[in-house]
């Protein structure tokens, strides 16, 4: 009775766990932590309190959601990998700084969300590469400027969206490239409509509105209730700050930032401990090997208490015909 009892709960548990072990293989390539659809070649981090980035994300993925995480810095590299990536979430989190190339690989990408950040700054050329880009959030962060040029690789983009940030101006030409534009989100920052850093973008803003771009009208100057695409250079006539720093980030938020990188640059990993630096840091998204010896050593004890049990049947047999 009990023989077969057993040989059928060892049937049931090693079943299940053969299944598991399959979905695993499929859904959790990283380790456990994020789900993939193999068939979208997508993985889904996001809400996880993940700190890092996982290790083992497939080199195939083409969608990485990792937004609503704890990521305050990235590795330079850690996307190098994943050049097929066409949409990348890393919004919802507490990024501070990019870092310098940390995009360069990803010339497919279409879809970058880095909304509802922390970040005070891009670094120079940073969206350089991404010439298949088509929407690009920024929203919700602390930009004070743009670096100059750093929309210029963008020619596809048709949807921008810089509100709610500490936005005076953007430099000199910072939209020219954008020709595909049809969305442009500008509310909520302290546009400076006093200062004649304001007059290529309410030059630029007024041509769009002619063509029909979408949110030309959503930047509104921080004082006199104007939007900025009604300012004329008489207006706007202070030159508040020097030629050179309305087309590059004004020198005084440039320190601070350039400390920042320098800073990330600093931290020297050493191999060994890069990867656990990448791999999980939250105790309760551990990998899977304690969970894998647990069970491992359960199947042990079970088998052998099959095996006893058979033995001892046997064995009881064997007395049994003797007797
Ligand atoms: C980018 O996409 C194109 C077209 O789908 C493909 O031929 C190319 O190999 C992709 N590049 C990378 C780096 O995956
Ligand atoms: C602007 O920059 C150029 C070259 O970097 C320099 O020659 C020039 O003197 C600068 N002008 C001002 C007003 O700082």
């Amino acid at each position: 009775m009990m023989g077969p009892v057993l040989a059928a709960c060892l049937l049931i548990i090693l079943s299940t766990a053969w299944i598991s072990q399959a979905n695993e293989a499929l859904c959790k390539k990283d380790g456990g932590v994020c789900s993939c659809n193999n068939n979208k070649n997508s993985v889904d981090c996001s809400s996880k309190r993940l700190t890092a980035i996982p290790i083992n994300i497939p080199t195939d993925t083409e969608n990485l959601k990792l937004n609503y995480n704890k990521l305050s810095k990235l590795s330079p590299t850690v996307f190098h990998h994943l050049t097929k990536l066409r949409q990348l979430y890393l919004s919802n989190n507490q990024l501070q700084a990019l870092p310098i190339g940390v995009f360069d690989q990803l010339v497919n990408l279409t879809d970058l969300r880095l909304n509802q950040n922390q970040l005070q700054s891009l670094p120079d050329g940073v969206f350089d590469k991404l010439t298949s880009l088509t929407q690009l959030t920024l929203d919700q962060n602390e930009l004070q400027s743009l670096p100059h040029g750093v929309f210029d690789s963008l020619t596809k983009l048709t949807y921008l969206s810089l509100n709610s940030n500490q936005l005076k101006r953007v430099p000199e030409e910072a939209f020219d490239s954008l020709e595909k534009l049809k969305m442009l989100q500008l509310q909520e920052n302290p546009w400076d409509c006093t200062c004649n850093g304001i007059i290529y973008m309410a030059k630029w803003l007024k041509k769009k509105a002619d063509e029909g771009l979408g949110g030309v009208d959503t930047a509104g100057c921080e004082k006199g209730g104007k939007a900025v695409l009604e300012i004329t250079e008489k207006d706007a006539a202070s030159d508040c700050v020097s030629p050179n720093t309305t087309t590059a980030i004004p020198i005084g938020t440039m320190t601070p930032a350039s400390v920042i990188y320098d800073d990330i640059h600093e931290i020297k990993v050493p191999q060994e401990n890069f990867q656990k630096f990448l791999g999980y840091q939250e105790p309760d998204h551990l990998p899977t090997q304690p969970q894998c010896l647990m069970s491992i050593s359960g199947y042990l004890g079970l088998m052998m208490s099959l095996m006893l049990t058979s033995a001892a049947i046997l064995y009881v047999f064997h007395f049994l015909k003797k007797a």
